[in-house]
């Protein structure tokens, strides 16, 4: 990869809290236009790693080049080319939405003809232009969420990052705040980073994944690279009419199946790399040992498998929720 096409890179990005190491020795490198997802439980280090890579936090040691700038070097030139959306509803709510953005806009120094045609459009495509002159007070936390993507944006950074976007919203807003991601991986140029703990966000949004925990990158791919790195990714699970036993005994010799499970009731699961093509010779061979298959599913490994392969633990860690939320917030932390 060409260094200069490189979005983000970082080398060997440390940051440390006194003895206690919250990111350790990082390095990768997202591409232009590309949305890459640091996907981890909370505490992982997501937040500390995007608060070095937006110049809110100076790294121990290591190495950042955000948008062509080195962050430790050049901050105010990186702050310039970034947009930055915090794990905490930001907007003010005192003001309209119309006014959150053109005030952050102005801020930026955007010039004001322009700034009014941009917040047009990005209030437009947030879908908040009827609500625009309402104060952010009356809004929802998606509506809020949406309206602070939008201000992010309106000085057209080079690379946007959103830390747990759609942390605390219902599902709809969800959605919402999805599309609009979608919406804006498709049309335009901007790299967007984006953490998060909730691995299906990672996979419907990102490009690519690293997978964070205890500070470290622990496995960097596309979604399905990832799911690959995992043996046995599919599972095919089928209702057999008779002899389940024989029969998973026999299946267990076909090089397909890495591995046959026994359930009640006649049910066999069998785990596999390419659940889909296997199923005509699945069939087949119970067939040919005098049974019928009554009932088929395949069900394929999600991102949580990923991690528990990876780490030996669960993705979600409630008990580190609170503690993370208040670091995301801005607040003071002790350990
Ligand atoms: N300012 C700080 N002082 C001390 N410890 C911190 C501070 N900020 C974060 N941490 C610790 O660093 C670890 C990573 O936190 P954070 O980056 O917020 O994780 P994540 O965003 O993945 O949930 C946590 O154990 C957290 O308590
Ligand atoms: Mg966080």
């Amino acid at each position: 990869m060409e260094p200069e096409s490189a979005a983000i890179q970082t080398e060997n990005l440390t940051k440390r809290f006194g003895s206690f190491t919250a990111v350790e020795g990082v390095n990768f490198e997202v591409r232009r236009g590309e949305v890459f997802g640091l996907l981890g439980p909370n505490g992982a280090g997501k937040t500390t790693l995007v608060r070095m890579l937006t110049t809110l936090l100076p790294p121990t040691s290591g190495n950042a080049i955000v948008a062509g700038e080195n962050v430790s070097r050049h901050p105010r030139r990186v702050r310039q080319k970034i947009g930055v959306i915090p794990q905490a509803l930001t907007s003010d709510l005192d003001l309209t939405g119309w006014e959150n953005i053109d005030i952050y806009g102005a801020f930026y120094g955007v010039p004001r003809a322009e700034r009014h045609k941009r917040a047009r459009r990005l209030l437009d495509m947030v879908k908040l232009t009827e609500r625009s002159g309402d104060l952010v007070a009356t809004y929802s936390g998606g509506m809020r969420r949406r309206l602070e993507i939008a201000r992010g944006l309106i000085h057209s950074p080079q690379v946007l990052f959103l830390d747990e976007p759609t942390i605390g919203l219902d599902p709809q807003s969800r959605h919402a705040v999805w599309d609009l991601l979608m919406e804006l991986r498709s049309e335009s140029e901007i790299t967007v980073s984006l953490t998060t703990h909730y691995m299906d966000e990672a996979e419907q949004l990102c490009d690519r994944i690293a997978i964070v925990d205890h500070g470290k990158i622990i496995a960097l791919d596309t979604p399905v690279g990832l799911k690959r790195m995992v043996n046995g990714a599919d599972r095919v699970e089928i209702e057999v009419d008779r002899e389940a036993p024989r029969i998973a005994e026999a299946l267990r010799a076909e090089s397909y199946a890495q591995e046959v499970i026994e359930e009640s009731g006649g049910r066999l699961t069998i785990a596999t790399d390419d659940g889909a093509h296997i199923i005509p010779r699945l069939i087949e061979h119970v067939e040919a040992l005098g049974a019928h298959v009554t009932s088929l599913g395949v069900h394929r490994l999600s991102l949580e498998d990923v991690f528990i392969r990876f780490t030996g633990r669960t993705l979600r860690d409630e008990a580190a929720k609170k503690v993370s939320f208040l670091v995301g917030a801005g607040m003071p932390q002790q350990r």
